[in-house]
């Protein structure tokens, strides 16, 4: 079973803002690399679902939903209320910039509604209250739930009596499975082919990773959902300071998967081999965030490879210099721009509003 948005709505440019530096991403190109009808079955299978790890989502989910927020991208869904009654409740017990204000953003523009706990601190947890009962107090406050974490085994802690879908929207050292799922969706707008299965050697990308994926959370969903886009990789170095960037858990993971990872420490030797980087150099570790080497900043003059592409799930210090901002290396403003579309889709699928969404007849 297949859907496709109404032609009269599907008329592009959509109605939001775009980034305005660095690469413009058209979702227009993914649409036309991948023209078949979207998959109604599948999405209407993540209906009620939570997604607190990537092992949520599958190379199809991934690419059905990414389809589905190009075709929001260049839509008006808005006159529609895919979200109308609906009420999602954002609950961050750590900071955030994007990733709260961009799920706010999904939600208030499909014209459902928000609560917010914009600082875990102001709950009761201030007077001992567990996330046991907060997840109990949550049942009957909305209709889904996405909440951030110091602590990864928050998640388990509140779904103890949480009966609403939840949205992992980090935890600690966990995860953090829709920045992941973000970052593939931009990298599937700038390069559509990286979703085909029988990828050329030649089309595939040689990815760096600038950081430590044992402590970062977005670096290990990025790694993980990469996993489903193995095909795409001829590649994967991650350049760390550390001897072991990974831990043994996702090395194993990922050596399974037959990638072949590589650590190296320098990284202006192997910075020119990159098609895509993926730098993250801010980890949680011990409660507080401790920044990378500044050896391992990036700045206009580094020695990419013409083409190469940044990314970055921000916020950034030093190590990803200003500089590049107007370069055509820059996709993390794209990839914080995207961000909105495909939780939107997610949402939209989440909740179970897939019907909402007006279909060509
Ligand atoms: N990408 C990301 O998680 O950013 P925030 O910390 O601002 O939410």
């Amino acid at each position: 079973m297949v859907i496709e948005l109404a032609k009269d709505i599907y008329s592009g440019p959509g109605p939001y803002k775009v980034n305005s530096r660095g690469i413009l991403l058209d979702p227009q190109r993914l649409l036309d690399a991948h023209p078949s009808r979207l998959d109604r079955r599948l999405l209407e299978g993540l209906h009620h679902q939570s997604v607190v790890t990537v092992d949520a989502l599958s190379r199809r989910s991934v690419l059905e939903l990414s389809r589905f927020a190009a075709q929001l991208e260049l839509t008006e869904v808005s006159a529609h209320h895919p979200l109308d009654g609906k009420l999602v409740i954002t609950a961050f017990f750590e900071a955030s910039t994007r990733t709260r204000l961009s799920f706010e953003a999904a939600v208030l523009r499909l014209d459902g509604k928000v609560v917010s706990v914009q600082d875990g601190r102001m709950t009761g947890v201030a007077k001992g209250e567990s996330l046991a009962d907060i997840g109990e107090m949550f049942n009957t406050y909305g209709d889904l739930v996405i909440m951030r974490h110091t602590d990864t085994d928050a998640m388990d802690r509140i779904r103890r009596n949480l009966q609403l879908p939840l949205i992992n929207a980090g935890n600690g050292t966990g995860e953090h499975p829709t920045q992941a799922l973000t970052d593939w969706y931009t990298l599937l707008k700038w390069r559509p082919a990286l979703a085909t299965p029988a990828l050329a050697e030649t089309d595939r990308v040689d990815l760096g990773v600038v950081g430590t994926p044992m402590s970062m959370r977005a670096v290990k969903s990025f790694l993980r959902l990469g996993l489903t886009f193995r095909h795409a990789l001829r590649s994967v170095t991650v350049v760390s300071e550390m001897a072991d960037p990974f831990g043994a858990e996702l090395r194993d993971e990922l050596e399974s998967h037959g990638i072949d990872v590589r650590v190296v420490h320098d990284i202006k030797e192997s910075l020119p081999s990159f098609d895509v980087i993926y730098m993250n150099s801010i980890a949680l570790l011990g409660g507080s965030y401790r920044q990378m080497d500044s050896r391992f900043k990036l700045h206009a003059k580094s020695p990419l490879k013409p083409g190469a592409v940044i990314l970055h799930p921000l916020a950034r210090r030093e190590e990803l210099d200003r500089g590049l901002d107007e370069t055509p290396h820059n996709l993390y403003f794209a990839q914080a721009a995207s961000a909105v579309f495909i939780r939107q889709a997610l949402l939209i699928c989440l909740l179970g509003r897939l019907d909402r969404i007006p279909t060509r007849s």
